[in-house]
């Protein structure tokens, strides 16, 4: 595959980066991945906008605007056959080789991108729908989950608990029970026909797909829609449950800690938020 590395395409085992990069060392960076089927990119300046704000709070010099990525991602979705694709950026605060915890003034920020083969796009289809299976677990990350930082150890911590199990996804509550988010995904519920999500908070990563599927929802259908905390046991006794992210776009858990969601099998409100997703998403 072809990848993009500070200004320049090359051939992904031509990219080297240096250890003493602070990505490595400290996990200091920034990423985004951004679906694109067929050259078409879901979300792409909102992807944009989460970048720069994450910069931002980083205080991670980039320069590039939000044209330059465009022109950027395009051109990589071109040289990479436009098929079905994740595009992953990422930017970290540079190489410096005094190790030194403070941000270092005088260095330039790494610029990595490339993409990987993703699914097709998912349909609004109950029979063709992959059904999720997911455990909870108390919340153990930092205090900063609404910064998109490429140090997710404790995310992967968590999904790791998931997948030992083979299950699908670990969904976080806080230490006061309420709903966080999955370990890669944000988490809604169904309960008599209202549809349901946390606030967004510094213990949430302000998903894209989220923001989408609740602009559809109250733009162009008639379900009622709720930003509100949610307990743990309202995700216990509800009528459904759904997980977003870029690539699985709105998908049905039919499972929570071993217990069948309602009949156990995706809902009619899942149908109707895939077929309105699949309809506005571009
Ligand atoms: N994960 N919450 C967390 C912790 C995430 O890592 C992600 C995305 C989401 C969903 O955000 P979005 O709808 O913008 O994809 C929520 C990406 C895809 C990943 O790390 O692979």
């Amino acid at each position: 595959s072809v990848v993009y590395l500070n200004g320049q395409f090359m051939p992904a085992e031509d990219a080297k980066i240096s250890p003493m990069d602070r990505g490595f060392l400290f996990g200091d960076g920034i990423y985004e991945v951004i679906p694109s089927y067929a050259g078409l990119c879901v979300g792409f300046a909102a992807h944009i906008q989460r970048l720069q704000q994450g910069l931002a709070a980083l205080e991670i010099r980039c320069t590039l605007t939000a044209q330059d990525w465009k022109e950027l991602v395009q051109q990589l979705i071109q040289q990479n056959g436009a098929g079905n694709l994740g595009i992953y950026l990422h930017v970290s605060r540079g190489t410096d080789s005094k190790r030194a915890h403070a941000y270092p003034q005088d260095i330039s920020a790494t610029i990595f991108a490339y993409c990987f083969d993703i699914a097709a796009e998912p349909e609004a289809d109950i029979d063709k729908a992959p059904r999720y299976k997911v455990m909870t677990s108390t919340d153990l990350r930092w205090q900063r989950c609404h910064i998109k930082s490429t140090a997710l150890l404790g995310n992967v911590m968590h999904h790791q608990q998931a997948a030992a199990l083979g299950l699908n996804e670990c969904i976080l509550f806080d230490q006061q029970g309420f709903l966080t988010e999955g370990s890669s995904t944000n988490v809604f519920i169904v309960k008599n026909d209202v549809v349901i999500t946390p606030p967004l908070s510094s213990q949430i990563l302000p998903g894209i797909t989220r923001q989408l599927l609740l602009n559809m929802l109250r733009q162009h259908s008639t379900i009622q829609v709720e930003e509100r905390p949610v307990s743990k046991n309202e995700v216990l006794c509800a009528d459904e449950v759904w997980l977003t992210s870029s690539s699985k776009e709105v998908a049905a858990v039919i499972e929570v800690d071993g217990k069948a969601v309602a009949n156990g099998e995706p809902g009619t409100l899942w149908l109707q938020a895939q077929q309105l997703f699949s309809l506005y998403k571009y």
